[in-house]
């Protein structure tokens, strides 16, 4: 039976995730929800459900078996507290847009409190719910990438000095880590999903001159050095539309290992695969010249439109709750999002005291009941 969803913030994003709830066979949008009325009528018009102007009263007046919250705020995640608190409260499963918080003593609590009510909170880390982002994973899997060695990744917006203009919008004005807390989760969760936990991280960051000339304190230039728990060494690199970025777009990632590195470019448009030389399938090293490497392998999706990853990402969160899979296998979970938001910190205050490495807080334990204790 199809998950009864209600979709709380209805703005740009959350328009978009009430679309793919509404297309989606395992769910049916039963209500939506904004302070503003103008924009919960709107909403509720297109789809033929009851528009609400409060979490509480929807969640009084609706059998819910999901609330999905796309409130923003601050740093755009500033307003996910109350109703994400409020709905797990109520007993309900989660989905939350990321950042799961500004706040990471608050994201934390929220990631213990679905815990201890025993429900799937989840988290809107879509940029990994992608084709060429499975076909990488299958690489690994397949065993031929081997060991990691290096993972690097670039993700930022296209622009330079002529695009800019000091952001007016109040859950920007003013934050200095707007760009840092609002939008380095994606980034933390791309490197995350394939490479693991990371246990260092050391940055350096700024602004270009004409943000300094226009007084506008946003830290948008990260350069942040990583050390994952495997042993393998990762750098990120994020702006927020400073400059436009060369080979690979405004999102490419390249995971390097001991038997193939890939290449992933443009988040859901291709992914390259380069085997290392006499590795199954590519050229033997006497066949080829200095510097020379076998040929690459490539899968170019045909897709170049970002928005695709919501649906496919909404998608696997209605498939986890409707196979009630364990909570820690649930797919881009509030644990890991709060993991990206941990990293984002530990890269605050790395900044913050001239790039010293900084040991990210411990995520909480896994709650795993092994399975010869499951029923009894
Ligand atoms: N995953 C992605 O790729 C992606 C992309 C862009 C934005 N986002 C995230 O999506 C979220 C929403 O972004 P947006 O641009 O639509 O935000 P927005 O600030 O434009 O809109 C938020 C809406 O929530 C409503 N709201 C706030 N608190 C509420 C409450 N307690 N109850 C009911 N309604 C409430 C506001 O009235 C507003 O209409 C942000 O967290 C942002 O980071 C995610």
């Amino acid at each position: 039976m199809a998950l009864k969803v209600g979709v709380v913030g209805l703005r740009g994003i959350g328009n978009r995730h009430a679309d793919c709830h509404a297309a989606d066979a395992l769910a049916e949008l039963v209500a939506v929800c904004d302070i503003v009325k103008q924009r919960a009528d709107e909403t509720a018009k297109k789809h033929g459900v009851p528009a609400y102007y409060s979490l509480k009263d929807m969640l009084q007046n609706e059998e819910l078996d999901i609330v999905d919250v796309c409130t923003g705020g601050p740093e755009n995640g500033g307003w996910h507290y109350e109703p994400v608190m409020e709905a797990l409260d109520a007993g309900r499963n989660v989905l939350v847009e990321k950042p799961i918080s500004n706040d990471i003593e608050k994201a934390r609590e929220m990631v213990a409190y679905a815990q201890e009510k025993d429900v799937y909170l989840g988290c809107n880390l879509n940029h990994y719910f992608t084709e060429p982002a499975r076909q990488a994973r299958k690489y690994m899997d397949d065993g031929r990438v081997g060991e990691q060695i290096y993972c690097l990744h670039r993700m930022g917006f296209p622009g330079g000095v002529s695009t800019y203009s000091p952001g007016a919008a109040p859950n920007a004005k003013g934050f200095p880590y707007f760009h840092v807390k609002a939008f380095l989760s994606h980034p933390f969760s791309i490197m995350r999903y394939f490479c693991g936990d990371i246990t260092h991280v050391q940055a350096f960051m700024g602004r270009p001159s004409f943000r300094i000339a226009a007084g506008d304190p946003m830290v948008s230039v990260n350069s942040i050095h990583v050390r994952f728990q495997s042993g393998a060494v990762g750098y990120l690199f994020s702006q927020r539309g400073d400059t436009t970025m060369g080979l690979g777009g405004w999102w490419s990632v390249e995971v390097g290992g001991t038997k193939g590195t890939f290449c992933i470019e443009n988040c859901v448009e291709k992914c390259t695969f380069f085997p290392a030389p006499g590795s199954e399938g590519a050229a033997q090293p006497e066949k080829l010249g200095l510097g020379q490497a076998p040929e690459p392998v490539v899968h170019n999706t045909g897709e170049t439109d970002f928005g695709a990853t919501f649906p496919q990402r909404i998608h696997a969160f209605l498939e986890d709750v409707t196979d009630r899979v364990p909570k820690h296998e649930l797919r881009a979970s509030g644990r890991d999002a709060l993991a990206t938001l941990e990293y984002t910190f530990a890269a605050i205050e790395s900044y913050e005291e001239g790039g010293i490495l900084v040991r990210p807080f411990p995520l909480p334990l896994v709650e795993h009941i092994p399975a010869e204790r499951e029923g009894t």
